[in-house]
């Protein structure tokens, strides 16, 4: 799968994340299209279990931090999120269910990137666009990233 800019939510650790993200599903992808054997396809998701329990703490430290309104919501779809994939874990030694692990993520993971993160991120960088950190001792530059 190729980084698209509608994936961009402006902040760039959260991006580089997100990039990570990309490639997990990519190789859920082809794992379906090889037809790997569960025991390829469990470590993977196990894994991603982790990997997104740390990226969602992530984003949760941010939005205590900025505080943001919408942080309940948001942690909501991160529990249902991590709910789901623990479920595929559960699943995925069976033969019928292993052939929805790809697009499953798919839809699950993208779809609340482009959707809630990129809505988290935009009222991140307005919040730092109109209260910005002081000169020279500042870390807005690492929230934001590269222009
Ligand atoms: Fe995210
Ligand atoms: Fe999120």
């Amino acid at each position: 799968m190729k980084w698209k800019s509608e994936y961009a939510t402006g902040i760039h650790n959260l991006d580089n994340q997100h990039r990570t993200i990309l490639e997990i599903i990519t190789r859920f992808e082809r794992m379906g299209e090889g037809r790997a054997h569960w025991d390829q396809v469990h470590p993977l998701v196990q894994s991603t279990r982790r990997f997104m329990e740390y990226h969602f703490d992530v984003e949760e430290s941010l939005m205590r931090l900025i505080p943001y309104s919408e942080l309940r919501t948001h942690r909501d779809e991160h529990r249902n999120a991590l709910a789901r994939i623990a479920d595929i874990e559960r699943r995925v030694g069976r033969e019928s269910a292993r052939d929805r692990v790809a697009p499953a993520m798919k839809t699950l993971l993208l779809g609340h990137i482009t959707g809630s993160d990129r809505r988290f991120a935009q009222c991140a960088l307005d919040l730092f666009r109109r209260r910005p950190f002081g000169a020279g001792n500042d870390g807005a530059h690492r929230l934001r990233g590269p222009e």
